[in-house]
């Protein structure tokens, strides 16, 4: 995968800056062509003559040193990099790019790239876990900077925990599986639902559910940078989508969301429906504000349609793939949906765990496929969930199409 690639390597002023000289030899031995820029600080652990001799090019570290009139430096390598590795990343550059801070030739660069970026980070056990470290990597992430998480282990200050950077050889095969899988969608049609729906009560009443969208734009967003033309059809959230390649719809009640799942459904080639439509709705709905009245209310509800055991029996070839909430037996449960609706996979998540669920920007899930083959997605970014989700729907299908393949049968 690095065989021609322009790699541009950051380096920070931390100790396992000694690591990146590895990395960089590493990247030239699979073909790569690597350009250094190094922080001051980063020079005082690691002379530049070593990653010159390393990497065979000229190593930057001062954003006024022009050496030819034609160009300009900081733009000119920010644009010849197809990708920029920070490795080590401290808490210091970190912040930096969060803030949007340029002040010296790395972070310059930074800021004015446009190629996908890379980020291990590399510190004390304490400033990794940090708030406000862990809000400025939250704040890239949502950017579109990838992160290589730091291992565990024995750390140069003496502390034992996370913050060691991640080895070169593994920070290159993370890198490897996500150029590997950059179009994996391309030219296929996905529909999502995401997000809660809204049962009408009166004008100014509904009832509704915690969802707030994120799981499902998530996904949505990953399989458009996948390459899937997308179409999301999302209850009333307050998310934008910004891909090109969505097209959005969006829907208020769980009737709404049917007609437009359905209509949407017959040319797709993955369905996912991550939305959590309402079961039961107000079985009159008053068209003048309710008033009140001496005494309790009842409501009388009525069902809604199932709208994924309605996909699931008009499934042709369509790879069909639910979500299961729950708080108590999450995979007994998601088993029994998943057959019960027809389904090629669940997605079931245990909203009483912490980081799970609802609202937040985290989730934590275990996918299971018809074959009761199950894979645990541990707590991380609903993005990086999203990114995995399509990664094991992508395998499954691919698994499914190799054993109808005419040879196999
Ligand atoms: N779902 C749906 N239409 C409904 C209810 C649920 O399409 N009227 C879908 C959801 O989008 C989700 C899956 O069914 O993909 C499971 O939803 P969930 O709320 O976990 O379970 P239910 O099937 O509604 O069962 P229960 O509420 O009893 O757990």
């Amino acid at each position: 995968m690095m065989k021609n690639k322009k790699v541009l390597l950051g380096v920070t002023g931390g100790i396992a800056a000694y690591k990146a000289c590895a990395l960089t030899s590493k990247l030239v031995q699979q073909g790569a062509d690597v350009r250094v820029v190094m922080t001051e600080n980063a020079t005082r652990f690691v002379s530049p003559l070593t990653f010159q001799a390393l990497s065979r090019n000229h190593v930057y570290t001062d954003t006024f040193e022009e050496k030819d009139p034609k160009y300009i430096s900081h733009i000119d390598t920010a644009d010849w990099a197809d990708i920029v590795i920070l490795a080590p990343a401290t808490a210091n550059m970190i912040g930096k790019i969060a803030s949007g801070i340029a002040d010296d030739m790395l972070s310059t660069l930074l800021l004015a790239t446009t190629a996908p970026v890379y980020v291990a980070p590399a510190m004390n056990v304490n400033m990794y876990s940090h708030p406000g470290v862990m809000n400025n990597m939250k704040k890239l992430e949502q950017w579109g900077y990838h992160f290589i998480e730091p291992g565990s282990g024995y750390l140069a200050c003496g502390w034992i925990g996370k913050g060691r950077l991640e080895e070169p050889e593994t920070i290159i095969a993370t890198i490897n599986e996500h150029i590997g899988t950059d179009q994996l969608l391309a030219g296929k049609q996905v529909l999502i639902t995401a997000g809660p729906t809204r049962e009408i009560i009166d004008p100014v009443r509904f009832f509704t559910n915690r969802s707030s969208g994120k799981m499902g734009f998530a996904l949505a967003e990953a399989a458009a940078r996948y390459g899937a033309d997308v179409t999301l059809v999302a209850g009333p959230v307050h998310l934008e989508t910004s891909h090109p390649n969505i097209r959005r719809i969006n829907v208020i009640s769980a009737a709404d969301m049917y007609e437009a799942a359905v209509a949407n459904f017959q040319d797709k080639d993955i369905v996912i429906k991550s939305a959590a439509v309402a079961d039961y709705r107000p079985k009159h709905v008053h068209h003048q504000k309710m008033k009140k009245q001496p005494g309790n209310l009842s409501i009388e509800m009525e069902r809604t349609t199932d709208i994924l055991a309605a996909l699931g029996e008009r499934k042709t070839s369509q790879y069909l793939v639910g979500f299961a909430a729950e708080t108590d037996k999450p995979l007994e449960y998601g088993k029994e949906k998943l057959k019960k609706k027809r389904l090629d996979a669940i997605v079931i998540n245990n909203v009483g765990t912490e980081g799970a669920g609802f609202e937040g920007d985290t989730n934590i899930a275990t996918y299971l496929n018809k074959k009761w083959h199950q894979d645990e997605i541990g707590l991380a970014s609903k993005r990086e969930v999203a990114e995995r989700i399509l990664r094991l729907i992508d395998r499954d299908i691919k698994d499914e199409n190799r054993e109808n393949s005419p040879s196999n049968r």
